[in-house]
């Protein structure tokens, strides 16, 4: 099979059935009349924006803005989509943080579709870049009072975060094992987690981001979890979320402290629920009919996909 980047059968399915279904979800609740539009990195070919304004018009080309580290894909893009295509060449750590690009804020989905991994420091630091992007983004978002979608994907492979990233997923699993008695994680750590690392990231990160979420007055949800690893390559194993932050909107009345004690018991609640969200492993589901199949991976698809029992001897 040609491969085209970023541009896998597998993420196809991410656009068309994971992504585009929770953005349409989405869409329902947000205010009519807020402008629904679009930050994303596109990549150089820019297939999501190809996918939600010419496949499933969701947005205008003039209502998506691209934040794009390599300016020879910001380029190659801008010659794709023309002139009306806001785009912005820098790093999404500079840029969301950058006084002038806060002025392009508030923004109704927010895609962020790293390649890397989100635990990959090179340096000692209070926080992972990833996350303290998505800090920055959500102090921009509450500051218009403004409810987003979240898409969040990077690389969960087992090797790809570095030794200074994996205290924090440590520290995590720690918390999430002592305070909400949900051990899998930890246990796997512990094991070396080779075969399961993005079953891990998909029970951890979603926690922190509640967190985050809640302290700048959002009720954070993940609504969503799915892992898939391109034309089957292990060593590019991609967790994907989305995360629905509605604005809580405290009254001018309530001190930061009265809603902070308010939104620790959201806070809980919104990281138990989120525990108990299902990955949907995108490889398996995507295998053609005919391919026998083990006792055990019938289990695994039954549990994942309650409903008929598939037939015998294929996905
Ligand atoms: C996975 S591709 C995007 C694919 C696109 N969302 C799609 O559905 O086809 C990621 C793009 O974002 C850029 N990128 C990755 N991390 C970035 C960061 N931290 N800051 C800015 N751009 C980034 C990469 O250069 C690449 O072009």
């Amino acid at each position: 099979m040609a491969r085209e980047l970023f541009n896998s059968p597998e993420k196809k399915w991410v656009r068309e059935n994971f992504w585009l279904p929770a953005l349409l979800d989405f869409r329902k609740r947000f205010p009519a009349d807020v402008r629904f539009n679009y930050l994303t990195f596109a990549g150089p070919e820019g297939r999501d924006i190809e996918f939600f304004t010419r496949e499933n018009p969701v947005f205008s080309i003039a209502n998506i803005r691209v934040w794009e580290r390599s300016d020879r894909a910001a380029s190659q893009l801008g010659q794709k989509f023309g002139p009306e295509l806001q785009i912005k060449c820098g790093e999404a750590f500079t840029l969301s943080s950058a006084e002038k690009e806060a002025a392009s804020f508030p923004f109704a989905v927010i895609n962020l579709d790293f390649t890397d991994g989100f635990f990959n420091l090179r340096t000692r630091k209070a926080l992972p870049d990833k996350f303290e992007i998505i800090e920055n983004i959500a102090r921009h978002q509450q500051r218009h009072a403004c409810g987003f979608l979240l898409l969040l994907a990077f690389n969960a492979a087992p090797d790809v975060d570095s030794e200074k990233g994996q205290p924090f997923v440590h520290r995590m699993a720690l918390d999430i094992a002592t305070r909400y008695g949900a051990t899998k994680a930890l246990f796997n750590l512990t094991r070396g987690a080779k075969n399961n690392y993005s079953d891990v990231l998909g029970d951890l990160v979603p926690a922190a981001i509640v967190r985050v979420g809640a302290e700048h007055a959002f009720d954070t949800i993940c609504s969503g979890k799915a892992i898939y690893r391109p034309y089957s390559r292990r060593k590019s194993t991609m967790l994907c979320f989305s995360f629905e932050f509605q604005y809580d909107d405290p009254p001018l009345s309530q001190s930061r402290f009265f809603v902070q004690r308010r939104m620790e018991d959201l806070i809980e609640k919104r990281q138990q629920e989120s525990l108990k969200v299902e990955a949907i492993h995108v490889n398996e589901r995507r295998k053609p009919p005919g391919k026998a199949v083990s006792k055990r991976a019938r289990a695994r698809y039954r549990k994942l996909f309650p409903g008929p029992t598939p037939p015998r001897d294929c996905y």
